[in-house]
């Protein structure tokens, strides 16, 4: 399976980042692509709701930024991960523009999976995340293969590295 994970943390070696690269390790073990897009190293602004891509844009966006080399990745990927630190009781910023931007297409051609990979300092932050993430699998139409949360003593563990590699199983079974 061609599984793309967007990874919205600026940083490179922090909680979010190692969970994203345990996923993948796990998930090439297992045997499919795995690719990862740091979303917050990029230019990728907000949808202008100018509509330019429902009309005169023919499905593509007006804004010529860095979403133009995710669009691509976005429409081949089978399985999409969506792996973000919480910042103020939500997905980052870094996360939102990325997902949003696909207003123009509505949703990735060929993702039929998705899990949802979050770090933050306290716990009990995830509830609009989570129920972001879970719309957002409903409406894409795309099966949840699991949740990974980890907080402050809970980041970089062999417990957070397990559970990350049990949704691997699951997506496997
Ligand atoms: C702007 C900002 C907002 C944050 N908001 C929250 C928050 O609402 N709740 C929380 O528990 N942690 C919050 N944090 C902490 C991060 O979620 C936490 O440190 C996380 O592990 C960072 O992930 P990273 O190492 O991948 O960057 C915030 C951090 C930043 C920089």
């Amino acid at each position: 399976m061609q599984i793309l994970v967007l990874q919205a943390s600026p940083r490179m070696k922090g909680n979010t980042a190692w969970m994203a690269e345990e996923f993948k390790t796990a998930a090439e073990k297992g045997g499919h692509e795995v690719k990862i897009v740091n979303v917050s190293h990029q230019k990728i602004a907000g949808c202008l709701a100018c509509e330019y891509c429902h009309t005169k844009g023919n499905g593509s966006c007006i804004q010529k930024d860095d979403m133009q080399a995710l669009y691509p990745l976005m429409s081949e990927a089978e399985m999409l991960v969506l792996a973000a630190p919480i910042y103020y009781f939500t997905l980052c910023a870094q996360m939102q523009a990325p997902i949003q931007r696909m207003y123009c297409v509505n949703k990735p051609a060929k993702v039929k999976k998705m899990a949802l990979l979050v770090s933050s300092y306290s716990p009990n932050v995830y509830d609009g995340a989570i129920a972001e993430y879970k719309d957002i699998c409903r409406y894409w139409g795309a099966e949840d293969c699991g949740i990974v949360t980890a907080k402050s003593d809970e980041q970089k563990t062999e417990a957070t590295g397990q559970k990350i590699a049990d949704i691997v199983a699951l997506m496997n079974s």
